[in-house]
């Protein structure tokens, strides 16, 4: 088998670049222009980070994610043309029931994926709407991922994971995690959609981070790509198979260059490019000062997005690399989600509105004292210098914390800053944090995985 057979249907690209540019110009035109619409119908806030109190249009990600899904159901006949030409197109009747075979399936990969961001993007809305208590939202991602995981499993897919070198004499080249991987796979989903959520409450920062995210992936799809030129070498010399397939079609050292591996990573082009779109085209209203806020919805509907290209593209482990600011951010906030240090409704930073600078805001101890488990938990936050603590000077005792959130953590190691260069700073560390993820995943990988 030749390692570079079929090249893959680059028309449907073209195509979705297309899509791409019209969901951006979709979104710049729509977005402001149903602002009022959203206003009202009382689906508005107010920037807490102002002094003016004007209502913004919030969960406007209702907008994004209509123009995105809509675009995706357009786009449908695109990538399938080819193989229904083939089909309608003579060959034997083992061909054709073989082609029909293949159809089916990557439509049901497809259909799936449009069901789980619809799930998505009616939670987010249905979160914006009634405000749902998180701890009754959280178990619905994973119920959404649930399409994906069946076609996944229909598929055969791999539940076997490589063990890196030094475990090997323990654990063996390979472990087959069997149910325990499609536990992780939908909690994957329960976690990208929630994540960008809770890193947010300034201008810009969800939509910024799913725009680097994007992106990212993009890069990471094109990597596999079949370019005329030798691009391949490099590649091959690092092509560490982590999300090796055993016992598939394809085997480890095959694995590079073929074409099923194409064809996943064009699949994921197609969900990821007309998400830079919409994000691109709504970042121009969402940035400071806003015009339009995301609301959850657009939060959901794009952490959905990466889940199903995370699953269905078979990298979950390579995307998750590229939410390090979010996975740190989520660690970070624990204590305050599980209820240990007192949680505010708003955990965005404070704004002095003489200096227009924002500085860390704290979560207070006034209902209760701290038990022994939060002033352990916060004393070694504080040697880390992720908090900073007001204690009692009389007993010792935690008065106040600054609030667990990586903006926080921001204010409290560069100093104050204004809401723009806060963001500004976040997306820097998104995108240091997703060229760290490709030299873990490229380079660093080598070190615990053979080629
Ligand atoms: C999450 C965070 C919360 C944070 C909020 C801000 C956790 C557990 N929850 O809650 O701490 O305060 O997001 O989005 O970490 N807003 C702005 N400027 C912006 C964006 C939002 O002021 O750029 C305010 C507006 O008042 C807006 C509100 O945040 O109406 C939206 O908050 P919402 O998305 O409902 O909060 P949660 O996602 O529940
Ligand atoms: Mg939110």
């Amino acid at each position: 088998r030749p390692l570079l057979d079929p090249v893959p249907p680059l028309p449907a690209l073209w195509a979705s670049v297309g899509f791409s540019i019209f969901a951006f110009v979709a979104a710049l035109y729509l977005v402001p222009a149903l602002g009022p619409t959203f206003v009202k119908a009382n689906l508005k806030g107010k920037d807490l980070l102002k002094v003016y109190s004007d209502p913004i249009p919030e969960s406007q990600g209702l907008v994004c994610a209509s123009i995105y899904i809509l675009l995706l159901i357009l786009f449908i006949p695109f990538p399938f043309s080819t193989s229904i030409a083939s089909l309608s197109g003579g060959g034997s009747k083992i061909e054709g029931l073989l082609g029909a075979a293949s159809l089916h399936h990557e439509l049901s990969v497809y259909l799936s994926s449009l069901l789980s961001l619809l799930m998505a993007t009616v939670l987010g809305f249905l979160d914006d709407v009634f405000d749902i208590r998180w701890r009754h939202k959280l178990p619905i991602p994973l119920i959404a991922a649930i399409p994906l995981l069946m076609v996944y499993y229909a598929e055969g897919g791999n539940t076997h994971v490589v063990v890196p070198i030094p475990l090997r004499p323990f654990l063996g080249l390979v472990v087959n995690l069997g149910p325990l991987y499609y536990l992780y796979m939908s909690l994957l989903s329960t976690f990208t959609t929630n994540s960008i959520n809770i890193l947010a409450g300034i201008n810009g920062s969800e939509v910024s981070q799913a725009l680097i995210i994007a992106i990212s992936v993009i890069i990471n799809d094109l990597l596999y790509m079949p370019w005329p030129f030798d691009f391949r070498i490099p590649m091959h010399l690092l092509g560490n198979q982590i999300e090796v397939e055993i016992g598939g079609a394809w085997q480890a050292g095959m694995a590079y260059g073929s074409s099923e591996l194409v064809d996943r990573h064009l699949f994921s082009l197609y969900f990821m490019l007309p998400l830079v779109g919409v994000c691109l085209g709504f970042m121009y209203h969402n940035w400071y000062p806003a015009r339009a806020f995301p609301g959850d919805t657009l939060c959901y509907a794009t952490g959905m997005a990466f889940s199903v290209v995370g699953i269905q593209a078979h990298f979950s482990k390579t995307l998750l690399l590229f939410f390090i600011p979010q996975i740190f951010n989520f660690l970070l906030s624990c204590p305050q989600l599980f209820g240990i240090v007192p949680c505010p409704r708003h955990r965005v930073p404070r704004f002095v509105a003489d200096t227009n600078l924002l500085h860390p805001s704290k979560a207070v101890f006034d209902k209760r004292p701290p038990t022994r488990l939060a002033s352990l938990t916060l004393h070694i936050f504080a040697t880390l210098g992720f908090t900073e603590l007001t204690v009692d000077p009389t007993n010792e005792v935690v008065l106040e914390a600054t609030n667990l959130t990586i903006l926080n953590f921001f204010l409290l190691r560069l100093g104050p800053m204004n809401e723009k260069k806060l963001v500004q700073v976040l997306m820097c560390t998104q995108i240091a944090g997703s060229v760290l993820a490709f030299t873990i995943r490229y380079g660093l990988a080598g070190l615990v995985y053979d080629g």
